[in-house]
């Protein structure tokens, strides 16, 4: 066990969660390995069904009984029906991202779900935290999926965020695929550590071998984050990437770029295995991931990894 204020808060043995991945985690396989492991795993409800996600909520209550999460973006179609489910099943996390408090925060707490919610500034997390959120995830510039349209890095968005709003319980996220990368983040203040690429690399990640397979094939400098004004988005380099790129270092108009941005998409690249113009999303961290494992070795690779790491920092005498 590593014991921080989050795996206290969340009831969990360790501060190791695993990021909420649409279609990646849109089902019950990652989640329950990772909860059974001792982290967080999550659900991500962004993509899913509403009888696709009562079956996996079906699932997750009967695979085990330590705590599990489901992820919403709140902007998703559909988003109030899914919170009305949620409501009555009473997840034991909440993870609200891309959207305000309001909608959800008063609700869940009555229910007892702890909520925790993702931001991408210091800004956001002074709000989230004054509406009185559980708990925070901090996501920075490295991150898959959808990093901080200012790219700030997770290394100093962190650092601000535990000094602006001292004393909630805050998990870094963007960048860490490791033990080493997770004692760094407890040494700047967070207390704990959300891992997507690393889970996306995984036997239970329900995404297309081909997009593994160029997780894995991916160097640190093998994405691009591309997307302006139309919800930027991290993704392995591909041709859908380099057009992007060119529209928008040409400034092309906003309409054209859009035509380009929707005309890919994640789902393409995780159930079709299409990595040259999905959008295949994944972190920098991908240049650190070099194996497909189970995702319980992975949490207990990243356990020894950290162990070693807080080694080095204060050698045993
Ligand atoms: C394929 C993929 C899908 C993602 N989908 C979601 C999502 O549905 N909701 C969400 O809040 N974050 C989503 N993310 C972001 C992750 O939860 C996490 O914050 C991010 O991957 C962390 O960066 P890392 O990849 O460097 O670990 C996604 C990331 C990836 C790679």
């Amino acid at each position: 066990m590593i014991s921080t204020s989050v795996t206290r808060l969340l009831g969990i043995d360790l501060p190791i969660i695993q990021g909420g991945m649409s279609w990646a985690s849109s089902c019950s396989a990652l989640p329950l390995a990772v909860s059974r492991a001792g982290g967080l795993g999550v659900v991500a409800a962004g993509p899913m069904r509403i009888a696709d996600l009562t079956r996996t909520l079906d699932e997750m209550e009967a695979g085990t009984d330590r705590p599990w999460a489901v992820n919403l973006p709140l902007y998703r179609r559909g988003a109030d029906e899914v919170i009305d489910l949620l409501l009555q099943r009473r997840p034991p996390v909440l993870i609200a991202a891309q959207g305000g408090t309001q909608r959800y925060l008063d609700r869940f707490r009555d229910v007892g779900t702890t909520c925790l919610h993702v931001v991408a500034s210091t800004e956001h997390a002074r709000k989230a935290a004054a509406a009185g959120v559980d708990g925070l995830i901090v996501v920075g510039a490295e991150a898959g999926g959808h990093p901080p349209p200012a790219m700030v890095t997770t290394q100093v968005l962190v650092r601000a965020v535990v000094t602006a709003v001292p004393g909630i319980p805050v998990i870094a996220s963007g960048g860490v695929a490791d033990g080493a990368g997770l004692a760094a983040m407890i040494a700047l203040g967070a207390d704990a550590a959300q891992f997507g690429t690393r889970f996306l690399a995984s036997h239970e990640a329900t995404v297309h071998p081909n997009y593994k397979a160029a997780v894995l094939a991916a160097t640190v400098d093998g994405t691009r984050a591309v997307g302006r004004e139309l919800g930027v988005t991290r993704a392995l380099a591909n041709e859908f990437t380099a057009r992007m790129t060119e529209l928008e270092e040409s400034n092309a108009d906003l309409d054209v770029r859009r035509k380009a941005f929707q005309s890919s998409t994640l789902r393409d690249a995780a159930l079709y295995g299409d990595v040259t113009w999905g959008k295949a999303e994944a972190g920098q961290s991908a240049g650190l991931v070099h194996s497909v494992l189970p995702a319980a070795e992975i949490v207990e690779r990243i356990v020894a990894e950290y162990i070693g790491a807080r080694e080095r920092l204060c050698p045993p005498r």
